[in-house]
């Protein structure tokens, strides 16, 4: 078996003195789309903040492609091709769609390579190139927000609830481009509330609830095992 694109291994993460990540365990092999799912405030967003090198962890430890990233910086992560979408909205309002696309050829991919792979996945983006990136729709910023992170040509990219606040309907079709995006060769870690939608495009699924990974396999083994956790019941 290859290198998993992410290893997670007994990761502990605190805020202050409340620890939140209790020894979480996660391989995310290469290629592969996983979804991890899990209530409110089981500790998802911060295992995002902590591999994208945004928090600190306390113990445990982070492999990128096999590489341990311990100590790696953003920046330097970004090098070795891992991009996030955080939970909330990533734009800069002020700017337009456009502006904000060209910000990321920072990164070293000329700007026309940037904003053609942008209005590729969302011709929508085309449309409105010209319009602040603060009026948009909140599913259109959201896809502003997917394209940034697509600039650098990622081999991992983590997207936290890409659906918040969204209408069914356009999650559907934002996680429609997540199959294509995967498709094209980019390794997934995708936290979603909307659990069925999520696995629909996954390879693998994984349930956190109290810091902790509590169950990871096929979705549909997930689905079966798991409904009372990753969708209360109510399925
Ligand atoms: N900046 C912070 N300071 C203090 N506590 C925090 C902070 N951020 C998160 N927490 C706490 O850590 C725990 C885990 O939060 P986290 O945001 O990682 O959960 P989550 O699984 O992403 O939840 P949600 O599904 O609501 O987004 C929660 O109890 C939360 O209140
Ligand atoms: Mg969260």
């Amino acid at each position: 078996m290859s290198v998993p694109i992410l290893e997670v291994v007994d990761l502990t993460a605190a805020y202050g003195r409340i620890e939140v990540l209790r020894g979480v365990n996660l391989s995310v092999p290469k290629g592969a789309v996983m979804a991890l799912l899990g209530p409110n405030g089981a500790g998802k967003s911060t295992l995002v903040q902590c591999i994208a090198g945004a928090k600190e962890h306390t113990g445990g430890d982070i492999h990128l492609g096999g590489v341990n990233v311990r100590k790696a910086a953003p920046e330097d992560l970004a090098r070795i091709g891992l991009c996030t979408v955080p939970e909330g909205r990533s734009v800069f309002p002020n700017l337009t769609v456009e502006e904000n696309l060209q910000l990321m050829s920072y990164a070293g991919v000329p700007a026309g390579a940037v904003l053609e792979t942008a209005f590729s996945y969302f011709p929508r983006l085309h449309e409105r190139r010209k319009q602040y990136a603060g009026t948009m729709s909140g599913g259109e910023q959201q896809m502003l927000a997917m394209s940034r992170a697509l600039a650098s040509d990622p081999a991992l990219l983590l997207l936290d609830e890409l659906s918040m606040g969204l209408a069914p309907l356009i999650v559907e079709e934002l996680y429609d481009t997540v199959g294509r995006i995967a498709e094209s060769g980019v390794s997934i870690l995708c936290i979603e509330q909307f659990a069925r939608t999520a696995l629909r495009v996954s390879d693998y699924a994984a349930v956190m609830t109290g810091g902790r990974v509590v169950a990871s396999g096929e979705p549909a083994e997930i689905l079966e095992t798991m409904s009372d956790v990753i969708l209360g019941g109510a399925a």
